[in-house]
């Protein structure tokens, strides 16, 4: 079975699907891997490092792809590179396969099977493959450092010989596994933390990490899908929730934002008012900025700077910011999961299985996904 692993062409990426001792790993197990040139120098891994790991080292792209029985990638595949696979490939990569239904029509009519990193259920089984969780907890420590960055202050309280500085109020909104690194992170360099999350169930793992939890009951019944994940609220509850947290954002020094609620836009925690409330040289960090934002003012890809002095920072694609690690992590996941879906040195599709049923998007000229068939995962 040959894997290739192409460069990234998305502009801004920085990593590569699988990294040296990965690839070390595969070969030894018996497959061929081809990796195209240059695919590792953005995150330090040098050609001269893949082909010491037993990986052939491919100058062009278009040979890579026609060659290959399984394409291992983090960013989702352009139409030309669709075009370059031959029927039957089997793709692996992010694909965030419900906003874009014509990458997906583009796969099924191509005959690939593809598979979603970020389609995997969250079940303790799939958690050594879960890409999403490592990613955001990437995320969530950079965010603490791009505020920390943008921020005129001390993070940690000082005694100085000139004066004592009081430690720097952080404020974490969502607190999922970014908004949890986050909280780790700020406590780590010695601010004074305060978290809020819509699942109650969260109140421990803020607490459990030095940051206090802010209360604000919903007076909904269910904020948790079987899931684990959040569900969009009322806008009552939201507005009422807006009002608790106001005070609470206007008396921090940086505010992070981490809060998404899967297949919706990002619910608007930070209104235009409460930032016209905070004081000046305040930073906002929305890590929700992809999905349009936590704060009605973010401009996703931007800083911004408000006529009151405060710092709205929208990044974009973060673990791109870390390459080496998030590239670590990433090629650890879609390992277990390669190796989860081959038996006898093949892909074999066992439907039965949750996983597999999950994160396969296409297959044989059809949707198989059933989040996009709407059917019972
Ligand atoms: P996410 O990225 O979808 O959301 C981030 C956070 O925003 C969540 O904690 C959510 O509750 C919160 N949120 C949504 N709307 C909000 C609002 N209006 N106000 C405040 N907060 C709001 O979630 P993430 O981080 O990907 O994971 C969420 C949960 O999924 C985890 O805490 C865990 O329970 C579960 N999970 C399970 C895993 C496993 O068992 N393999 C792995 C990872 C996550």
């Amino acid at each position: 079975m040959n894997i290739a692993v192409p460069k990234e062409t998305a502009s801004g990426e920085t990593r590569v699907a699988l990294t040296p001792p990965i690839v070390s790993l595969l070969t030894s197990d018996g497959f061929s891997v081809a990796v195209q040139e240059g695919a590792g120098m953005q995150a330090a891994f040098t050609d001269a490092d893949y082909k010491q790991a037993g990986a052939t080292v491919v100058a062009g792209a278009e040979e890579l792809w026609r060659n290959a029985n399984v394409v291992l990638k983090v960013q989702k595949p352009t139409v030309d590179e669709i075009g370059m696979m031959a029927s039957g490939t089997t793709l692996i990569s992010f694909l965030w396969a419900l906003s874009d239904p014509e990458l997906v029509e583009h796969l099924r009519e191509a005959g690939v099977t593809a598979v979603g990193m970020d389609a995997l259920p969250r079940i303790s089984r799939a958690q050594t493959m879960d890409a999403l969780s490592a990613m955001s907890s990437i995320a969530g420590y950079k965010s603490v450092l791009l505020g920390a960055n943008a921020l005129g202050k001390y993070l940690p309280m000082l005694v100085t010989a000139a004066g004592t500085i009081p430690p720097a109020r952080v404020l974490v909104l969502g607190a999922g596994v970014a908004g949890l690194q986050a909280i780790a992170t700020a406590r780590r360099l010695g601010a004074i933390v305060e978290a809020f999350d819509v699942r109650p169930a969260v109140k421990e793992q803020v607490e459990s990490l030095g940051a206090t939890f802010i209360d604000i009951p919903t007076g909904e019944e269910d904020t948790e899908t079987s899931g684990g994940y959040a569900r969009e609220l009322k806008e009552e509850t939201r507005r009422r929730q807006q009002e608790v947290l106001r005070e609470h954002v206007r008396k921090s020094d940086l505010v992070i934002t981490t809060a998404l609620v899967p297949g919706k836009p990002a619910p608007k925690l930070i209104s235009e008012d409460m930032v016209g409330d905070m004081n000046a040289g305040s930073v906002i960090v929305d890590l929700a900025a992809e999905q349009g934002g936590n704060c009605e003012l973010t401009r996703p890809g931007e800083d911004r700077f408000t006529d009151n002095g405060v710092i709205i920072r929208g990044p974009l694609n973060i673990p791109a910011a870390m390459p080496v690690h998030a590239s670590q992590l990433y090629a650890r996941t879609i390992h277990t999961l390669l190796r989860h879906l081959i038996k006898d040195g093949q892909i074999h599709l066992d439907f039965e299985d949750e996983i597999t049923r999950q994160a396969v998007i296409t297959h044989d000229g059809r949707v198989s996904s059933p989040l996009l068939l709407n059917t019972k995962p």
